[in-house]
């Protein structure tokens, strides 16, 4: 079984859903957990259950539309943690389905890239720097096979953002220790993914944990975490390791 143990782990949206599942089988991994949600109480739970298996647990609050709120998370984060080494870029919003595709609005547009583009970077710019000087980091970024659907594009749209902002670093990180990747969780029945969705959330994982767990030096890759849907970890890294 592959150890995280020592390293911290930053997981936004962890109240719920993907990020609920992912900062458990992180926890179990012995790896510290900062869990983000938008109120300290949404995480309360989680964070006690977590707190049980013998790692550290820190909860932080923030709003994702709001930059200002975005720096406060991220201070508490590093004031209690100390250091962030892993980080899933998970929290994010999708936008009201528009029957008629001609009205996406503006502010789907601007709310949409606010909360799942903007702070994702400034979380980035905040967090990889210092994962460069120490020479060790992973940043999961989590994006969306979502396509075809204009109704929803100012969702789509952020997240074909997000997949150009990963790939536009891959040169930059190239031999530094820091690995910063894409993970689509496949279409599930969270409160995101609504109740028509095939997937059970639970099957975001061990797919998920394979962008943390991989130590090839690669960046830019779009992992599909149902591609590995039923395997152990173990035979997960090993058939990633394939390609
Ligand atoms: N579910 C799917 O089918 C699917 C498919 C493809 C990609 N994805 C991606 O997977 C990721 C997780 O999705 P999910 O289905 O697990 O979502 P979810 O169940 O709706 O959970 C969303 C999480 O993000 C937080 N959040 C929501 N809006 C926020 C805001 N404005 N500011 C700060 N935090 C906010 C929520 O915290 P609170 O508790 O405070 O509300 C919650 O923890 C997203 O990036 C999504 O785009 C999901």
């Amino acid at each position: 079984m592959p150890s995280l143990h020592g390293k911290w782990s930053l997981v936004t949206g962890a109240s719920r859903g993907v990020g609920a599942h992912l900062s458990t089988a992180l926890a179990q991994l012995g790896s510290n957990v900062v869990l983000h949600s938008r109120r300290l109480d949404h995480t309360r739970d989680l964070a006690a259950r977590l707190a049980q298996t013998g790692v550290k647990v820190v909860t932080v609050a923030g709003e994702l539309s709001d930059q200002r709120a975005v720096d406060d998370l991220l201070d508490a984060a590093l004031e209690q943690a100390g250091a962030i080494d892993i980080v899933y870029n998970n929290a994010a919003i999708m936008t009201p389905y528009r029957e008629n595709t001609w009205e996406v609005t503006a502010e789907d547009f601007r709310t949409s890239f606010e909360v799942n583009v903007i702070s994702l970077a400034r979380i980035c710019y905040r967090l990889m720097p210092p994962m460069l000087s120490r020479r060790w980091g992973r940043v999961v970024n989590l994006t969306s096979g979502i396509k075809e659907q204009p109704e929803l594009c100012a969702y789509s749209i952020s997240k074909a953002a997000v997949d150009k902002f990963v790939r536009d670093f891959v040169p930059k990180l190239a031999g530094t220790g820091v690995q910063m990747n894409l993970l689509d969780p496949g279409w599930l029945r969270t409160d995101l993914g609504g109740p028509r969705a095939p997937n059970d959330p639970a099957t975001c994982l061990p797919g998920a944990l394979v962008p943390a767990l991989l130590d090839d030096g690669i960046s830019g890759r779009f992992f599909c975490a149902q591609d590995y849907a039923g395997l152990t970890i173990e035979a997960a890294l090993t058939k990633a390791g394939r390609r």
